[in-house]
């Protein structure tokens, strides 16, 4: 009888261990209605909770992230990238909030490609020239659910697009699917795998715009950034690579050690004018094609401090000067200028006129691939 207590006892606390240790671990997936398109299709928010509390909201159009939270110095948890409480701002924005950009990210001079010998003229759509995939680009397409899953990593979404052969004029029927892992060590992970069925080119990136601060009236001026990056793609007028890779060094691109976003962002140099701010592609000093640390970014209020690292060989690094204050985001917060910062891993701008920069093509039975992961911590 003695015997029999003690086991019931032990069992009773061993399963009061494995209730606490359910309940600790916060990580979830849930599922909600996020509106609809005119054309009556229901677009549906995920949500993704990993075992630390921190949140990530992704919906079907666009494959785009709506919201991330990240814990500051004291634990307390702010949403810190911009986006739009309703589907219908994705829709009409052209602010690529959170979106995964393609099937070109970036800019396209003159909007002409050629592939195999054979021009194709794409959408300008940006001035004289085609810009993130084109009037109707990746961010506005409803992608399919995979699936969701709870990872050894972390919650996970796996979201496929395919882009019909002549999509935006462009050559060859691409799948591109995209796997967002909310991973236990709070990092939002992307994981890109893309093929084709003729040969075309492919440089998708996810451009979610953060603010560390969770302020979003305030602007990142003060946050401080650290690009790996030793050269820079100058731009013309137009933000069209020159094709010249220029050294940092000396100049307001120089962010090889970090420093405030604002320190420079005045300078009378050129290329911050064609910019108006920072606006351009870094190059990644030691590209291998593996994952690697390519830059960080420190707000110092709030102590949050996020590092993103990549397979790709350049990050445009953008700082939202062109929003304007205009259209309401979330909460109703009109963005003002250079309230958000993007830090879009990709080949670089208008690779394909650019024979001398890493190669974009992408070939029948070759597999396009990258990763670039945020990570998010406190100092
Ligand atoms: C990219 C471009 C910017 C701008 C934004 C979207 O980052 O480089 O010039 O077009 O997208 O507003």
């Amino acid at each position: 009888m003695k015997k029999l207590v003690v086991a019931l006892l032990c069992v009773l606390v061993a399963m009061n261990a494995s209730c606490k240790t359910i309940k600790k671990d916060k990580s979830m997936i849930e599922k909600k209605s996020f509106g609809k398109l005119t054309d009556g299709a229901e677009v549906t928010l995920y949500t993704l909770k990993n075992a630390k509390g921190m949140e990530a909201k992704i919906i079907d159009y666009g494959a785009t992230v709506v919201s991330l939270t990240a814990p500051d110095k004291n634990g307390i948890f702010a949403d810190v990238v911009l986006g739009y409480d309703d589907v219908e701002r994705y829709v009409r924005g052209g602010t690529y909030f959170g979106a995964i950009v393609g099937r070109y990210g970036n800019r396209i001079g003159q909007g002409k490609l050629t592939v195999d010998g054979k021009e194709y003229q794409l959408a300008r759509n940006n001035g004289a020239n085609h810009l993130h995939g084109g009037t109707t680009g990746f961010n506005k397409k409803m992608w399919i659910v995979d699936g969701t899953s709870m990872t050894k990593d972390g919650p996970a979404i796996t979201l496929t697009y395919v882009s019909k052969d002549g999509e935006e004029n462009y050559p060859g029927t691409v799948k591109l699917t995209v796997v967002y892992t909310l991973t236990n060590d709070n990092a939002l992970s992307i994981v890109y795998t893309g093929t084709t069925d003729k040969a075309t080119v492919l440089n998708p990136t996810n451009h979610s715009y953060f603010n560390l601060s969770g302020d979003m009236n305030t602007p990142i001026l003060d946050h401080e950034l650290m690009l790996a990056a030793d050269t820079f793609t100058p731009v013309d007028a137009g933000l069209i690579t020159t094709g010249k890779v220029v050294d940092v060094a000396g100049t307001p691109m120089d962010f090889r050690t970090a420093k405030k976003i604002g320190k420079d962002i005045e300078a009378n140099f050129e290329q911050l004018k064609f910019g108006g701010g920072y606006d351009h592609n870094w190059v990644i000093a030691k590209y291998d094609g593996n994952v690697q640390l390519i830059a960080s970014v420190y707000e110092p209020k709030s102590g949050r401090f996020m590092e993103a690292f990549s397979t790709e060989p350049g990050v445009q690094f953008y700082c939202g000067n062109f929003l304007d204050g205009r259209v309401p985001g979330k909460n109703g917060i009109k963005y003002p200028k250079r309230s958000g910062l993007c830090l879009e891993a990709q080949h670089f701008p208008d690779s394909p006129n650019k024979p001398e920069f890493p190669t974009t093509l992408l070939k029948p039975g070759e597999i396009y691939h990258q990763t670039t992961i945020y990570k998010f911590s406190t100092k």
